[in-house]
């Protein structure tokens, strides 16, 4: 078999067997396939797609890649995944609430790119929290208390990590394909038995439009299900952040308001949906009313605030920090105001996201290091009215040139109308 003859074959519209895409994730694995070679058959698949086999095949292929783990010992484990939002603190609040209401969530994550977030940086705003665990230690704590979440380790799909950082420098991240068989690669590999997407739509989220991300949602789906995971789907806009909070520790902080009962509206309502179908698929719940009165019974009980605490202390965080909501804010906090007075009429999320990776809340590279107290918290939202000179926001960063680059930016983030 010829690398050059499964490029030729893509680029014309033909498709791949499962021999022929073993043997191209095989090779580039073990660097017998160059990037150059990859990449062109990566902008050939972005440009003539893949059927649902090839995507299916490619998934598997990938996920054997690297270590898999076998949670079949722990009864029905469930995970949960999010194609990637600004403000998105869902897996913050839904691990415990979840994990409180008897079905346990096992859950590998990555650290955020760009201007989306990675739940495990937000994690490791809490003092003394560890989020790398050995295999037995991860297996260890979902047994005990019904929920860990850790970093991926480096050998959970490295197919993966190679073909993703060469999709980033080659404009192939946004190619259904290979954003599914990405995502649920890393599904498969971390072995729960069933899956809850939330794909998301809209300016701070990979696909732009509702169509796309259902289309991508329903590819995953088909796939998760044909590997046998009960795999579920929610579609969810990300055209404004969720919540008030982007950055580390202003995240959690918010997730715990949210796990006291005091959580935003939009944040609560995205929670309540994905942890119904998270109990559904968990076998707790019959169908998602039932779940919700479940996750609503947990909430009001303190039940999942406990869940958190207990989490918190497992994974070596310190739980009198959190329990006073005492994190590390980055010393610098200015506020934005509003040139004159109206409606909110949008906040654009994409621009929040970059907003605070300026403030050093997120990576522009890889190798960049995060300010955990740096970010931005929304006072006021779309549809709300503003007076001139009042606060629609607060930044908060640790540098005086971040803080600076971003009140230069800041005004550019939303817009006023004179009506609604
Ligand atoms: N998230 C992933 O894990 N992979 C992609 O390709 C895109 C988003």
């Amino acid at each position: 078999m010829r690398m050059l003859d499964l490029i030729e074959k893509k680029r014309d519209g033909g498709s791949l067997s499962e021999k022929e895409i073993r043997y191209l994730i095989r090779g580039y694995v073990q660097g017998e396939i160059p990037d150059y070679q990859m990449s062109a058959w990566a902008m050939a698949v972005f440009f003539r797609g893949m059927n649902r086999e090839e995507i299916t095949d490619l998934t598997l292929a990938m996920a054997d890649s690297g270590e898999q783990l076998d949670l079949t010992d722990l009864g029905k484990v469930v995970d949960k995944h999010s194609t990637g939002g600004v403000g998105d603190k869902t897996t913050l609040v839904l691990g415990p609430l979840v994990a409180s209401c008897g079905v346990s969530v096992a859950k590998m994550s990555g650290r955020g790119l760009g201007h989306t977030g990675g739940t495990i940086d937000k994690l490791a705003s809490i003092p003394g929290f560890q989020v790398e665990l050995s295999q037995a230690e991860f297996l260890a704590q979902v047994k005990r208390i019904g929920l860990a979440v850790v970093a991926q380790t480096a050998n959970l799909v490295p197919a993966d990590k190679k073909l993703y950082a060469l999709r980033d420098v080659t404009a192939t991240v946004n190619s259904i394909p290979l954003i599914a068989s990405s995502v649920m690669s890393k599904k498969i590999a971390a072995g729960a038995h069933g899956i809850v997407l939330d794909v998301k739509y809209g300016s701070g989220a990979f696909m732009r439009s509702e169509n796309d991300a259902r289309i991508l949602a329903d590819t995953m789906v088909e796939i998760g299900r044909a590997l046998g995971r009960e795999t579920i789907a929610v579609l969810s806009a990300m055209n404004q952040p969720l919540g008030r909070a982007v950055g580390n520790s202003l995240e959690v902080l918010e997730a715990i308001q949210a796990l006291q009962g005091n959580g935003p509206e939009d944040l609560m309502n995205v929670c309540f949906e994905l942890g119904a179908w998270m109990l559904v698929a968990g076998g707790r719940a019959a169908d998602v009313e039932s779940g919700q009165a479940l996750l609503t019974e947990s909430l009001a009980s303190g039940r999942a605030w406990d869940k958190f605490l207990e989490f918190v202390e497992a994974q070596g965080g310190d739980t009198e920090a959190v329990r006073h909501g005492k994190l590390p804010l980055a010393p610098l906090q200015v506020a934005v105001t509003a040139r004159e007075s109206g409606y909110l009429a949008d906040m654009d999320a994409l621009q929040v996201g970059v907003l605070a990776m300026t403030l050093g809340a997120g990576r522009q590279t890889k190798e960049s290091i995060i300010d955990p107290g740096a970010g931005v918290v929304l006072q006021k939202k779309p549809g709300d009215w503003i007076e001139a000179d009042e606060s629609v926001m607060v930044l908060y960063s640790s540098d005086q040139q971040k803080l600076e680059e971003g009140l230069s930016r800041a005004q550019g983030v939303y817009h006023i109308a004179r009506s609604k």
